[in-house]
């Protein structure tokens, strides 16, 4: 078991006296390329990262606890706390027809929060999965995806798409996924950081971010409303030459989305090639469609990758819906403390939250541990 499983289990035996019944933990991730496509139902190349959210649980009468908040919920009704996750996929899975008894558990997690790393994602792929087996539901991972989904669709209201639980609950160790958020199709694509002499460096500004109250939910309505006037279903299936027919804020948006599914294809292609130049570059395009197209940077996200690219490093990019959170850098091993160290200096220099680093490794998925 691992340290933060562990944690939740001494978590579950100290509030409730008793021993928990499954013990499951799901990761957070980083996604490589591919933002705001997966409600558009594009391509997404997200990996698993090496920080988790566990989940001790048994049957009892509703009551959670947080080990990281130090925080007992209870009931079944939303709160508006970090409550409302777990309580929301037990609300997903009883509405899809699964037979759920009411349970218990004790919850810990070292995924930073309102990064940008998908703590949420996290906290939903291990309950879905501690209730699927505390209940013998066999449910695929890919319908637990879609289901948690749900929950944070219309239980706590937050638009997202697939990307973050099918991430969390299907990547692989020393892989990223290619995801098909239309089809749902995945396809691993093996990464070899150490091989390459490279490491992930992530930049967590410290801007916090809660996506229901960014632009998130209204970047989706746009892109929906640029479908329907291209009529087309979903933004996955128009191509660079419709474009013309949009004008504006629709324009920009539209086109973020459609060159950055393209960009995913040549990502993909060029990993699987060895050609991290050509990968890097298009980080690097990446990021500036999602500044200037899809307007979801913010000048701390900027700093950083213009920083690594003086630094050069081989790609940089915002990670995640933007609005703050986190950046990644693709960069030759031995130059990322300094490119650490440089972005500490000019962000106090320009009056910016001291920020955090950390460097991933892509690693496994949500898993059952007890
Ligand atoms: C958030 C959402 C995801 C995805 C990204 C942007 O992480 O939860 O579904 O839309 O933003 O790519």
């Amino acid at each position: 078991m691992r340290e933060i499983e562990q944690r939740a289990v001494t978590a579950y035996r100290d509030r409730f006296g008793a021993e928990p019944e499954v013990v499951a933990s799901a990761p957070g991730r980083i996604n490589l390329i591919g933002e705001h496509t997966d409600y558009n139902g594009g391509f997404v190349l997200p990996c698993a990262i090496d920080r988790r959210i566990a989940v001790a649980m048994g049957k009892g009468s509703i009551e959670l606890y947080s080990d990281d908040f130090h925080e007992m919920r209870s009931g079944a009704a939303r709160d508006g706390s970090w409550a409302d996750y777990p309580r929301g996929v037990a609300w997903s899975l009883s509405e899809a027809g699964y037979r759920l008894e009411s349970v218990r558990a004790a919850i810990a997690g070292d995924v930073p929060r309102a990064a940008g790393l998908s703590s949420s994602a996290a906290i939903e792929a291990a309950t879905a999965l501690a209730l699927d087996a505390l209940f013998r539901l066999g449910i695929p991972r890919q319908r637990l995806a879609t289901l948690c989904q749900r929950a944070e669709n219309a239980f706590v209201g937050v638009s997202c798409g697939i990307m973050d639980q099918y991430a969390s609950l299907l990547c692989r160790a020393g892989s990223a996924l290619l995801i098909d958020c239309r089809s749902l199709d995945a396809e691993e694509v093996p990464i070899d950081l150490d091989r390459a002499g490279l490491s992930l460096l992530v930049c967590d500004t410290r801007v916090k971010r809660e996506l229901g109250a960014t632009g998130y939910n209204e970047r989706r309505a746009t892109c929906e409303q640029a479908a329907r006037d291209l009529g087309v279903a979903l933004l996955r299936d128009a191509t660079e030459a419709d474009l013309a027919k949009l004008t504006g804020l629709a324009l920009r948006r539209a086109r973020h989305v459609v060159t950055e599914d393209r960009r995913v294809l040549e990502a993909v292609e060029a990993l699987r090639a060895g050609d991290v130049a050509a990968f890097g570059k298009l980080m690097y395009a990446s990021h500036a469609s999602l500044r200037d197209d899809f307007e979801v940077s913010t000048p701390e996200l900027d700093t950083f990758v213009d920083l690594a690219a003086r630094a050069g490093a081989v790609g940089a990019r915002l990670t995640g819906a933007g609005f703050g959170g986190c950046a990644i850098a693709l960069i030759a091993r031995d130059l990322a403390t300094d490119l650490a160290d440089a972005t500490r200096a000019r962000f106090r220099e320009l009056g910016f939250a001291e920020p955090a680093f950390y460097e991933f490794r892509p690693s496994a998925g949500a898993e059952v541990v007890l």
